[in-house]
């Protein structure tokens, strides 16, 4: 997808046999009918999360989006923020107060479901495991 919209001066795009979009590989890129039949409706979006544990702050500004039928990995040493993101998407914590709270959002699209439905947070029994 990277290789099209560098070498492409314009874009027509196809789907089940009619054209669905037409033009410059950055105005395909942000049509919503190719986003859906190509790359995918977002699931989850995170939008400039700042985290804090009282004065603590842990996370800036994380942003990141998951589509469908996507596999997206968050990685990172001990104590970089995978388990406060995780957190603040399934709602056990609230982003804010940071420069950019402002504008901070967590927000799901599951069929059927309203605004942050779907996530939940489920403790494993017996906690993690270091193997
Ligand atoms: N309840 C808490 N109160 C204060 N600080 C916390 C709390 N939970 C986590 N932190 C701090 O927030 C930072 C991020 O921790 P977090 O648990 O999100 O990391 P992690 O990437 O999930 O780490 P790990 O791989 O060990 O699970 C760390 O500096 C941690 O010490
Ligand atoms: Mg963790």
């Amino acid at each position: 997808m990277h290789v099209i919209m560098t070498i492409s001066d314009r874009i027509h795009a196809i789907n089940f046999g009619q054209t669905i979009a037409e033009g410059t590989p950055k105005e395909v890129a942000a049509n919503q009918a190719v986003i859906e039949a190509y790359l995918g409706r977002t699931m989850l979006k995170v939008s400039g999360i700042d985290v804090f544990y009282g004065d603590l702050q842990v996370l800036w500004d994380v942003s990141f989006e998951v589509r469908d039928k996507e596999i997206l990995v968050l990685v990172g040493a001990n104590g970089a923020g995978k388990s406060t993101t995780l957190k603040t998407i399934s709602g056990l914590l609230t982003p804010g107060r940071g420069p950019s709270s402002s504008t901070a959002s967590v927000s799901t699209s599951f069929p059927g479901q309203g605004h942050r439905a779907g996530v939940v947070h489920v403790r494993r029994p017996g906690g993690c495991s270091a193997r």
